[in-house]
């Protein structure tokens, strides 16, 4: 008789480890070790002393850092590796570090999945209509970094040069008009988005000191066309939008999006879509475990889900870029 091959909690296993070197990262990003850190190595005392807090709770941070390779650590002494002090050390040109408000926020929400679907509805919700100012302004502070990193890419990935207005649907602090116009002497922007956020656009496109190239739009794309003045855009740029909308939300929203486009403008869609078997990206089809704690609809939809949307407003020659972390971007051209 043969024995039956034996089964270990592995994948269980790896599951449950893999939660806490993001943690040690948050922590890291919240407490902003990095920064100090960019003047050259320095022991856990040090660094404590600088940072006025006890070097032995410290330095199990920085050991789980190192652990994890964003420091490295030798004669007791931790330093930034190339990524840490180019993506974590406040000030630098590419830093996300801010991120941690946006990570802590989503995270506590995936927390809640079991309650949100014992309860049938979002135990974490995002409300964007009815947030407090101060809820907003953290809220888009966190996302900022990433969307100036979106636009970043998108900048390096295809060509602006002759575009003349963009539109930043739902553009929260509006960080894909401003890197862009900061990229493009000869660019305007409009950032349109619910009347409650717009305010609080305004605030960072002041801090850009980039108030006479961008203007924001009080709409619900939803339910109307943001058209800004003087007309029809050429481009518009929609990151992290179409999903926290429903299905019938987001057809609504892109056939809006459509009026507000010149004949031959481009939409470029970049977030989180699914592929049509809904088994990837993973980042994705995890994702989507935030998204059902905090909004009511809001998912990452299939590529075949945002093609038949894009197709219906009359848009063409529709194509859908990977582009890690599983984000995609999704272009086509308004017919
Ligand atoms: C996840 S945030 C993304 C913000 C920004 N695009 C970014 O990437 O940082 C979603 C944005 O969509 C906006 N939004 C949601 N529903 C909207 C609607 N019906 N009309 C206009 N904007 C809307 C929200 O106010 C928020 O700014």
């Amino acid at each position: 008789m043969s024995t039956p091959p034996r089964v270990r909690p592995d994948t269980i296993n790896r599951l449950v480890n893999s939660v806490y070197p993001g943690l040690a990262l948050l922590a890291g990003m919240q407490l902003d070790v990095f920064t100090p850190l960019a003047d050259g190595p320095k022991d856990a005392p040090t660094l404590a002393g600088e940072m006025g807090v006890r070097p032995e709770l410290l330095d199990t941070v920085l050991y789980a850092l190192a652990s994890s390779g964003l420091l490295t650590t030798e004669h007791g002494r931790f330093a930034n590796t190339p990524e840490a002090d180019r993506f974590l050390v406040r000030g630098s040109k590419s830093y996300i570090g801010s991120n941690h408000e946006v990570f802590a926020d989503l995270w506590s929400a995936a927390l809640r999945t079991a309650d949100t679907v014992r309860a049938g509805a979002p135990q974490a919700k995002h409300d964007f209509a009815a947030m407090s100012p101060d809820a907003l302004r953290s809220f888009f502070r966190g996302l900022d970094a990433a969307a100036r990193a979106s636009a970043r890419k998108l900048r390096r990935d295809f060509d602006f040069a002759g575009s003349r207005h963009l539109l930043d649907v739902g553009g929260g602090s509006g960080g894909i008009a401003v890197d862009m116009c900061r990229a493009f002497p000869e660019l305007h922007a409009t950032v349109a988005d619910l009347p409650t956020v717009t305010p609080i656009t305004a605030e960072f496109i002041e801090e850009a000191e980039l108030g006479d190239r961008i203007d924001t739009l009080a709409c619900n794309v939803v339910e109307e066309a943001p058209v800004p003045p003087p007309g029809p855009c050429d481009v518009a740029v929609l990151r992290a939008f179409v999903q926290v909308l429903s299905v019938e939300d987001a057809a609504s929203a892109l056939a809006n999006v459509g009026r507000a486009l010149a004949p031959g403008g481009r939409i470029y869609i970049m977030g989180r879509m699914l592929d049509d078997s809904r088994l990837g990206p993973p980042e994705s089809v995890a994702f989507n475990f935030v998204f059902i704690n905090i909004y009511d609809d809001g998912r990452a939809y299939t590529e075949s889900e945002h093609r038949e949307w894009l197709a219906a407003a009359g848009f063409r020659d529709i194509e859908r870029f990977r582009i890690g972390e599983g984000n995609s971007i999704m272009t086509a051209v308004k017919g």
